[in-house]
């Protein structure tokens, strides 16, 4: 089978991390699976070379190709000049809606490579980390953040808005990642039910589309403000679909990385659905990218931990390219490389951003 990625490497450490996850995406290639790659401008640096931080034929590029690695954007030449979707950061927005990715996946496993090292980083004690399994599920194209806004010297106003089919494509999803675990992982959907008139629908509409599509998956709904205190004391209690809409969800699944207590390990997925998908009127678009931003501090050192951007290459074989065990070869790879000591300075190694590539690519 041959895949073809677009590779979106951008500014700052970027490009450092994107060589790493290459390295490691080039391991696989086999009599099986083949990769063909085109690399393109994104951010800052498609403004120096095009005067757009996102072109239309990049756009088109990422309509045509099974799955998208972005790194990361912007930095201080270009933060100032330009705002909005003109910036940096807006050239991901623009790709973001050009693709429709409205499903923004963020887990967070004990088991996984990236909170193993928890045990040293984290704020948290350990038995509180142990066992922790969940995946935020963030609605990521509509509500408070796209809605009308109004903007007065004396008032300020966003509109908070979800339409039906807007919150069925998300829940449907997330119980299809539910049911990709056996036994099934509950869905625990989050709100304001009690005050939010947009929460009483995503409510029903959750409870509905489940009842009738999935009722072999267990549905929990979750006031989102006591999700976040469980989260901090015992989130173990979460363990399973996290499903949440685009201002909830924001909040949870940066409340869920600092379980781990680090940035630079953290990967996530944007989906516009799940391949196989029969409601889908387009190809399943994956766009794959770390947590972190283009940290400009520590550009060109050498010293960027590339562990997120190789952990997207997992979960672009998990979620677009049908390669589980794939997915979890590299997961155990960036495992025993962690354990093992090699590791960039933040945290506290001394290898640098190729060394820990090249220590995984062997690990494999
Ligand atoms: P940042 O995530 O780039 O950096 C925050 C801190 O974490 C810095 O001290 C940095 O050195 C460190 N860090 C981040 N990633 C690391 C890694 N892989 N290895 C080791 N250390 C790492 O966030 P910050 O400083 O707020 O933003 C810097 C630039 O990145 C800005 O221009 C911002 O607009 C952009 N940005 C882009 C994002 C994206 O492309 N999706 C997301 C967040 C910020
Ligand atoms: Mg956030």
């Amino acid at each position: 089978q041959t895949h073809k990625i677009l590779v979106l490497p951008g500014d700052g450490i970027g490009p450092e991390v994107m060589t790493e996850a290459i390295k490691v995406l080039k391991a696989f290639e086999s009599t099986s699976h083949t990769f063909t790659l085109r690399q393109e401008l994104i951010g800052g640096c498609s403004i120096d070379a095009t005067g757009k931080t996102v072109t239309e034929e990049v756009k088109q590029a990422a309509l045509d190709s099974d799955a998208v690695l972005f790194a990361a954007v912007g930095g201080p030449k270009w933060d100032n000049a330009r705002k909005g979707l003109d910036g940096p950061e807006g050239g991901l927005l623009q790709l973001r809606k050009a693709m429709d990715i409205y499903a923004n996946l963020r887990p967070c496993s004990a088991d996984s490579p990236s909170v193993s090292i928890a045990k040293e980083f984290s704020p948290f004690r350990e038995e509180v980390i142990e066992g922790v399994d969940f995946v935020v599920v963030r609605e990521n194209c509509g509500g408070a953040y796209f809605g009308r806004k109004v903007e007065e010297p004396t008032y300020a106003m966003d509109e908070w808005g979800y339409s039906e089919a807007e919150i069925q494509r998300v829940t449907r999803l997330s119980a299809e990642i539910a049911l990709r675990h056996t036994p099934p992982w509950p869905v625990i959907s989050l709100d304001k039910a009690n005050v939010l008139a947009s929460s009483r629908l995503w409510r029903r509409v959750v409870e509905k589309t489940m009842k009738e599509e999935y009722p072999q998956v267990k549905l929990v709904h979750q006031l989102a403000d006591s999700a976040s205190l469980i989260m901090a004391v015992n989130p173990r209690a979460l363990n399973g679909v996290i499903l949440a809409d685009n201002t909830f969800g924001d909040m949870l699944s940066d409340q869920a990385g600092s379980i781990v207590g680090t940035l630079g390990v953290l990967p996530s997925a944007s989906l516009n659905g799940l391949p196989g998908d029969k409601t889908l009127k387009t190809r399943p678009y994956g766009l794959y990218e770390p947590t972190h931003g283009s940290a400009p501090d520590i550009a060109g050192k050498n010293i960027a931990n590339p562990v997120a951007m190789i952990l997207c290459v997992a979960l672009m074989f998990r979620y677009s390219l049908n390669m589980e065990d794939e997915a979890q070869r590299v997961e155990n790879a960036v495992r025993k490389v962690l354990d093992s000591g090699v590791r960039t300075p933040d945290l506290r190694g001394k290898a640098g951003t190729s060394e820990v590539g090249d220590a995984i690519v062997a690990a494999l």
